[in-house]
């Protein structure tokens, strides 16, 4: 699991005047709505005596911690400490770990890292969100299973033809064979593949047979953004698309949380939207079966401990991003913390941890040096 990228923490819709404790790489972090009505997010871990503050209450644009109701903003600076009495000076010290956040796409999204603003990577570009003539849906669902995994299913042309009926031929089709892949630079963040790939006709029941009239020919891209998230463009026909984005949070190392978020130009009425989200759903849950029940859980750190072939080429380009940003100092060493599991309670560092020393919590151990630009920016 990686830090210093933007994860999906709930959707704008399950967000209300409730804290709400969400787990993100490990960690648990408290994601609240204050009286602005702004989304906020930091760690869940009170500085006094590690109280759980998603079990306090929101007091205005401050989270309340439920043990000794110390209260926190979205910067994390505590503003009050009810045992001092009134007007007390705050050691700077107490201060937690308080996260950048955005809200798009109908999804809350943390920064889950210390890098500036400039030099963080983006959230997955959605170009067709707002564009006339494109509607969306939005569904999520958890996964026992290392994000990864799901990832390389995502980006795995192959598996099509076994596990989805909806789009192969179940292993039937005695000429199937994954055709070219077009591999493309996707973003400065990722990279992908177009190919042609055979398939049956829509079921009459999923009422979208008529943007999909004939089986044959399919235009299909997908590809990854970061170590989470995964472009899939489906080009039913010449004019009749459907691009999904599949955006995950690493709960832990071995469960996930996806984000599925749905853009289409054909059947917009919004009457579709349930057929749409059963059908995805249909999908979602073949290939959960699938990814839950691989074995090792977590990938091998070597590609000599599976025999790749061909069509697994995207998903070797994952792992060397993959290996590109452990190389940067954002790999958390998972290990490490589950050593010292139950007794050190590790905050993932937030941007504030360049400009201020003397923290209560220790920073999550990773698993390489940060680069050398990085310690010099943390001073
Ligand atoms: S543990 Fe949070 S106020 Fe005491
Ligand atoms: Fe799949």
């Amino acid at each position: 699991m990686y830090i210093n990228f933007w994860y999906p923490m709930t959707t704008s819709d399950g967000l209300t005047d409730k804290p709400l404790k969400v787990k993100a790489l490990g960690q648990d972090f408290v994601v609240f709505r204050g009286e602005d009505g702004e989304a906020k997010c930091v760690s869940n871990t009170c500085t006094h005596r590690g109280g759980s503050l998603s079990d306090g209450k929101v007091a205005g644009n401050c989270i309340q911690c439920p043990y000794h109701g110390w209260e926190f903003d979205a910067d994390g600076h505590c503003k009050r400490i009810p045992s001092l009495g009134p007007n007390p000076k705050i050691p700077s010290r107490t201060r937690i770990d308080a996260y950048p956040v955005k809200e798009q796409h109908g999804i809350v999204f943390a920064f889950l890292g210390d890098l500036p603003e400039a030099e963080r990577p983006p959230i997955i570009d959605v170009k067709e969100w707002g564009q006339e003539g494109w509607t969306s849906t939005l569904q999520t669902y958890t996964v026992k299973c290392n994000y990864e995994r799901s990832i390389e299913n995502g980006i795995d042309p192959a598996h099509n033809e076994f596990v989805h009926d909806t789009h192969g031929y179940k292993g039937e089709d005695q000429e199937y064979k994954i055709g070219d892949m077009r591999i493309v630079k996707s973003s400065d963040w990722g990279q992908g593949f177009w190919h042609t790939f055979n398939a049956p006709t829509l079921p009459d029941e999923a009422k979208f047979k008529e943007a999909r009239k004939q089986a044959g020919d399919l235009e299909v891209g997908t590809g990854y953004h970061g170590p989470s998230h995964v472009w899939t463009y489906i080009h039913l026909s010449e004019e009749n698309w459907m691009h999904q984005y599949l955006i995950e949070r690493p709960i832990d190392e071995m469960n996930s949380e996806i984000f599925l978020l749905c853009m289409r130009n054909c059947y917009t009425d919004e009457k579709f939207d349930q057929n749409v989200m059963d059908r995805n759903q249909y999908v979602a849950e073949q290939d959960v079966t699938i990814v839950e029940n691989l074995h090792p859980m977590i990938t091998p750190d070597t590609n000599t401990k599976e025999f790749m072939l061909p069509a697994d080429k995207c998903i070797l380009l994952y792992r060397e991003s993959l290996k590109e940003w452990e190389q940067n100092g954002w790999k958390i060493d998972s290990d490490a913390v589950a050593a010292t599991a139950h007794k050190v309670a590790y905050a993932i560092p937030s941007p504030a941890r360049r400009e201020q020393k003397g923290w209560v919590l220790d920073t999550i151990p990773l698993t390489r040096p940060r680069a050398a630009a990085d310690d010099l920016a943390a001073g």
